[in-house]
């Protein structure tokens, strides 16, 4: 038998006599995760009531005992002292039938011109805007920790692959701002967001707006949002911006999986490249020797909670009518888990990077295996008058015959390269060997020591 909740919890009880049953009740409430909104719930409440009072809908008395009352509620919740019951739904609910506990008739007052459908949007945008900002904090120390790690690894010779196959010679000081550029565009996208998310909705009512003239402006600025939505239909309806910051982690989650899925290699004993430290390693149940990258492997499988949660959110949203639908009460699951994902990824990547250790010595003890030279050589043909095309095709031999032989291109004979063009010299060895090829890179945005230089001083001075 579906156990039967008590009467009369719901502000509705006049018009709806029947009551939910357990089942029911649960599938409807949504205080399990929106009562992470209390705050924001109970400082939209304080600037509606500010309003109201301004428009002589409260008196001063009744603003002083709302006032009072929203806080002590805020603390009782605070200490648990509010109970979280699913039979009045959501957080709204909880809040207001807690202060028209505690302080009666003029709590019965405080939804005078706001319904739900207004109030949750703007929980939800008071909430991101909290979240983008916590996230892009995080964002800059991840991009930080990379800055310094550039700044005590950089100037090391390591390869860089296309295809996973080596393909030229780059400092690692390069490689570690390539992940800086990354992040930078994941924190531009959410400052972005942040625009759209930076509306006032309240005052939109259920969807047609209210008799009640409302001071929207006020509300507003007592809120800190530069401006109101303009459309009370849009202002219910629209979880784009959920979606948006969705898009924009989903981003981040993908950058920082390929920046794990990199370091996940180079710490692999064939690498060797980066000693992770041992704080941010777990070990096996079975073979004693295991140290396993298991921080990264998470970091980078946080992208799929990420991805999946951006699906779940444009599907939520898809086909639904104008106006509010209950549909939208699901939005939370996924953005709070996002967000929350995200978060602890990003701060957990921030100490991979701040404690990994680059290892030289084995980073350059295999740095002449794999031709890292041969574009450099073919360039050095390029500069003598040969076509590129044409110089490509002689080091590609010089490369086919070094392999075939064991040797690196450096270490062929004289004869033999000069019989594959007369036009390398002795000149040549300047640019054979890893080291020697990165002193010779001309373009800005290139892999060598000036152009580091110069990518260093930009992101100093841009984190400062
Ligand atoms: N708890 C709902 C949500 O999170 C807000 C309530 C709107 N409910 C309603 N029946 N109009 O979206």
């Amino acid at each position: 038998m579906a156990k039967r909740t008590r009467k009369s919890t719901k502000s509705w009880h006049g018009r709806l006599s029947g009551e939910a049953d357990q089942a029911t009740s649960e599938l409807l409430a949504s205080i399990d995760v929106d009562a992470a909104l209390y705050k924001y719930d109970i400082a939209g409440s304080l600037a509606h009531a500010t309003m109201l009072r301004e428009i002589g809908v409260l008196s001063r008395r009744e603003l002083g005992a709302i006032k009072k009352g929203l806080q002590k509620v805020a603390d009782d919740i605070e200490v648990g002292k509010v109970k979280l019951d699913p039979a009045l739904e959501d957080i709204h609910m909880v809040i207001e039938s807690a202060l028209i506990k505690r302080i009666g008739e003029p709590g019965r007052k405080l939804h005078t011109g706001r319904s739900r459908n207004d109030q949750i949007a703007l929980d939800l945008r008071l909430w991101a805007r909290d979240a983008i900002d916590d996230l892009v904090d995080l964002l800059r120390q991840l991009q930080s920790a990379f800055v310094a790690a550039a700044g005590e690894y950089g100037q090391i010779v390591m390869p860089a692959y296309t295809h996973l196959q080596r393909a030229q010679p780059i400092l690692a000081g390069h490689a570690l701002l390539a992940y800086v550029e990354m992040l930078d565009r994941d924190a531009e996208r959410l400052a972005d967001c942040r625009k759209r998310v930076n509306v006032c909705p309240l005052g939109a009512g259920a969807i047609a707006g209210t008799s009640i003239p409302l001071d929207r402006k006020l509300v507003a600025k007592l809120l800190g949002f530069p401006a109101i939505i303009r459309n009370s239909i849009d202002a219910v309806s629209d979880r784009d911006f959920l979606a948006e910051l969705c898009f924009c982690l989903a981003g981040l989650g993908v950058h920082l999986s390929r920046w794990a899925e990199d370091w996940i290699i180079y710490s692999t004993t064939e690498f060797g490249f980066i000693e992770l430290d041992d704080s941010v390693c777990t070990s096996s149940s079975m073979m004693p020797q295991k140290k396993n990258a298991d921080t990264l492997e998470l970091i980078r499988a946080k992208s799929a909670t990420a991805i999946g949660n951006l699906c779940g959110m444009l599907t939520l949203i898809k086909s639904l009518p104008s106006g509010y639908s209950r549909d939208l009460q699901d939005d939370k699951r996924f953005v709070f888990a996002t967000v929350s994902t995200m978060k602890s990824a990003l701060a957990v990547a921030a100490k991979v990077v701040s404690t990994a250790r680059f290892c030289p010595g084995r980073i350059a003890a295999d740095l002449d295996a794999g031709f890292l030279d041969a574009t450099s050589l073919a360039e050095y043909l390029v500069n003598k008058g040969v076509s590129f095309r044409t110089a490509h095709g002689i080091v590609g031999e010089l490369v086919a015959n070094a392999a075939r032989t064991g040797n690196t291109l450096a270490s062929l004979p004289e004869v033999v390269l000069r019989a594959a063009d007369k036009n390398i010299g002795p000149d040549a060895a300047d640019h054979l060997g890893a080291a020697n090829v990165v002193k010779h890179y001309k373009p800005e945005g290139a892999a060598g020591a000036k152009q580091l230089r110069k990518q260093l001083n930009f992101w100093k001075r841009k984190l400062r």
